[in-house]
């Protein structure tokens, strides 16, 4: 099939290499012309497993192409997803000028019947809003042009994308008639061979599901921070409570781990997304308003935490800040719990030294550009040398056996704030860390 996929950032561009993957001729289209370059180049603009061998693979072979020429490449497609950014408006409603830009382009582009697939995640209702804008461009063309709208929304892991979208849980496909129906079943057939994960509903429910998903899963986050912070008022070990209640198959082990708050580019945005429909169709929408407002103060316990231990001027201090992107196994720092944690130490007169794997290029170029109190290297231990204190924020998997010894040689005193709970706190302290967990007094 030939597909067109506009807007070529995390999840445009794994599901134009997957679908390339499959066989299929992908064209992948971006607004950003030196991203496409880089890209044409075989330079990868973010930091993904799997991605970059797929991606160099399926250019090579010719299946993807990487291009700024939006028209053409909608005009040679049977299918065009619409993959661009919905990021939050300032009232919290999904911003959709991004979404509406390209159903405009594709109106301007197609000259035979076209599937257009809603990507992104996109409130209820915005399948019309793209049906709607297609067809002004078509009545202004004074053409007569069959075309259809359907949302896929998409599930994709940052850091497990890849397998996400090649092994799916589910594709969700909202459509309102058979035809545009049957071409996305053909286009995800070989996804599904094992067993079939094609779950067919109305575009309504489509859009809804997306965002129903993921307010379910920053609920549980929020939930399991909130015990945490009960846990450490009454004494108890939110460590023990997880393995507690997480043998409940009702309730299960993911999901539930304490920590410093979510961020990345989908929950935060999500959560009040809905939020906003819901009161805009005159709902209060109370579970959600307090997921926010719990995950918004969980990022600022390990940094109350350090003040706690070290007092509120922390001039002439220096802290080691393990992990900066929002998660492990991506690059990707938006609405990183790191980044409230550094601004607040950095406000109160600390010097930070951070080291990721990953992300150290988006902290400096971007998320933390400007704040001069901030400095990376290029290794764990290195970050360690001299600081107060260390900081753990992001769970990559080199921070989960680090060599203790090295540690404390390397820190001027032997203490370490764990936002993730990686640690057993008896043993910590045993080896003579002063040790700091969250739910855990
Ligand atoms: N990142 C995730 O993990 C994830 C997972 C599921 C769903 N989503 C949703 O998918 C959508 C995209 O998210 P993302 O993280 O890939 O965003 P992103 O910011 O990484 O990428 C968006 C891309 O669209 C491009 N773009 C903007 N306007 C364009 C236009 N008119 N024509 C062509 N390109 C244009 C931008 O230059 C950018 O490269 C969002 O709605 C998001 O909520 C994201």
């Amino acid at each position: 099939m030939k597909i067109s996929v506009i807007g070529t950032g995390y999840v445009g561009l794994v599901s134009g290499v997957c679908f390339a993957q499959m066989g299929n001729k992908v064209t992948c289209v971006d607004i950003d012309a030196a991203k496409i370059a880089k890209l044409e180049q075989g330079i990868i603009p973010i930091y993904e497993p799997g991605l970059e061998d797929m991606t160099l693979e399926n250019y090579k072979q010719g299946t993807l192409k990487f291009t700024t020429d939006a028209n053409d490449a909608i005009a040679s497609s049977l299918i065009s997803f619409i993959a661009v950014g919905t990021p939050m408006g300032e009232d919290g409603s999904a911003d959709l000028q991004y979404v509406l830009a390209v159903a405009k382009k594709i109106g301007q582009s197609i000259n035979d019947y076209i599937v257009v697939v809603d990507k992104s995640t996109v409130p209820v209702g915005t399948a019309e809003k793209v049906r709607a804008a297609i067809q002004a461009e078509l009545d202004a063309r004074g053409v007569d042009i069959k075309f259809d709208v359907v949302s896929n929304p998409e599930f994709l892991k940052e850091g497990a994308a890849i397998k996400d979208f090649m092994h799916p849980d589910r594709v969700v496909i909202g459509a309102d008639n058979e035809k545009a129906l049957e071409v996305m079943r053909e286009l995800y057939a070989p996804f599904m061979k094992h067993h079939d994960r094609f779950i067919a509903m109305d575009i309504k429910s489509a859009e809804m599901t997306k965002y129903a998903a993921n307010a379910m899963l920053a609920t549980k986050i929020s939930f399991m921070n909130e015990m945490s912070q009960i846990c450490e008022r009454v004494g108890a070990d939110i460590n023990k409570v997880r393995n507690g209640i997480g043998s409940d198959s009702r309730i299960g082990y993911s999901f539930i781990y304490p920590g410093c708050g979510y961020g990345g580019s989908c929950f935060p945005k999500d959560v009040q997304a809905l939020a906003k429909t819901a009161k805009d169709f005159g709902y209060t929408p109370r579970i959600l308003d307090a997921v926010e407002e719990v995950n918004y103060a969980q990022k600022y316990v390990i940094s109350n935490k350090v003040i706690g231990r070290f007092g509120e001027d922390l001039s002439g201090k220096t802290f080691a800040v393990w992990g900066l992107s929002f998660k492990p196994e991506t690059d990707d720092m938006r609405e990183a719990s790191a980044i409230t944690i550094i601004n607040e130490l950095t406000c109160k007169g600390a010097q930070v030294v951070a080291y990721d794997p990953k992300a150290r290029h988006e902290a400096e170029n971007h998320y933390l550009k400007g704040n001069q109190s901030v400095s990376y290297v290029d290794s764990k231990y290195d970050a360690l040398k001299d600081a107060d204190a260390v900081i753990l924020v992001t769970e990559w998997q080199e921070f989960r056996s680090p060599d203790f010894d090295e540690m404390k040689k390397l820190l001027k005193t032997p203490i370490f704030f764990d936002g993730r709970n990686q640690f057993d706190k008896v043993k910590m302290q045993k080896m003579g860390f002063e040790y700091f967990q969250i739910g855990v007094n």
